[in-house]
């Protein structure tokens, strides 16, 4: 199957552990890039299709299947975003912007003991792949703290031991365009970091005019 070609917009995915402040910065990121004029996308993985609400099932009432299962429905919950959002949009010459993509497959069912290379392969074969991976850093005591102030209790997905191997996986991704982003900070101080990463991203491809 031949890749997606996403040339004419960009694709930015932002990642990290439970609690690590992603829907946040990626609200901002978003709200920064449409600031600048530029036509920005924001989608969260999992979706709205009957996957993603069968996933958010499990996260309530805990994993009763098993992690090939679970990794199939992440799959599939992706593969309606692509096809009528993630596309679309970069068709359209869009930012769009991820909160959570196919490297939380990669980490989190890979902790689960699945092969994260595998993974990464099943979905490019319909998923473009970013332009830039921002992982947001943060250690599981940390996101689990951050996650009981926010609501109490934190989900079936949620636990620091299971937390810590997603991390370390997530680590293992760094390269050029996986870049790691210290998130223990203040908001403002990690909103700039990934605005840094962005602008360069954008301004390499001439989509963003120098300030
Ligand atoms: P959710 O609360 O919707 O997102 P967030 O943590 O960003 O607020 O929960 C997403 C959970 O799903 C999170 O624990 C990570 C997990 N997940 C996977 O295990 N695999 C995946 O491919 C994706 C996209 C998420």
């Amino acid at each position: 199957m031949t890749r997606p070609d996403i040339r004419s917009g960009a694709l930015i995915a932002l990642e990290g552990i439970d609690g690590s402040g992603k829907s946040t910065q990626a609200r901002r990121l978003c709200s920064a890039l449409e600031e600048r004029g530029l036509p920005t996308v924001f989608l969260h993985e999992p979706g709205n299709s009957e996957y993603g609400d069968r996933i958010r099932q499990l996260f309530e009432r805990g994993r009763s299947v098993s992690p090939e299962e679970e990794m199939r429905l992440f799959l599939e919950d992706r593969r309606i975003d692509v096809r009528d959002n993630i596309l679309p949009a970069l068709a359209a010459g869009s930012v769009v912007v991820m909160d959570r993509y196919y490297f939380s497959s990669m980490a989190y069912q890979g902790a689960l003991g699945l092969d994260p290379e595998r993974i990464r392969e099943e979905n490019e074969e319909f998923a473009p792949r970013p332009d830039l991976t921002v992982i947001l850093d943060v250690l599981p005591d940390t996101g689990v703290t951050r996650i009981r102030a926010r609501r109490d209790v934190p989900n079936s997905f949620e636990r620091v031991d299971y937390l810590v191997q997603v991390r370390e996986m997530f680590l293992t991704f760094c390269s050029d365009d996986v870049v790691r982003v210290d998130a223990t900070g203040d908001e403002d101080a990690v909103q700039r970091e990934i605005q840094e990463q962005v602008e360069k991203l954008l301004s390499a491809r001439g989509m963003l005019p120098p300030r």
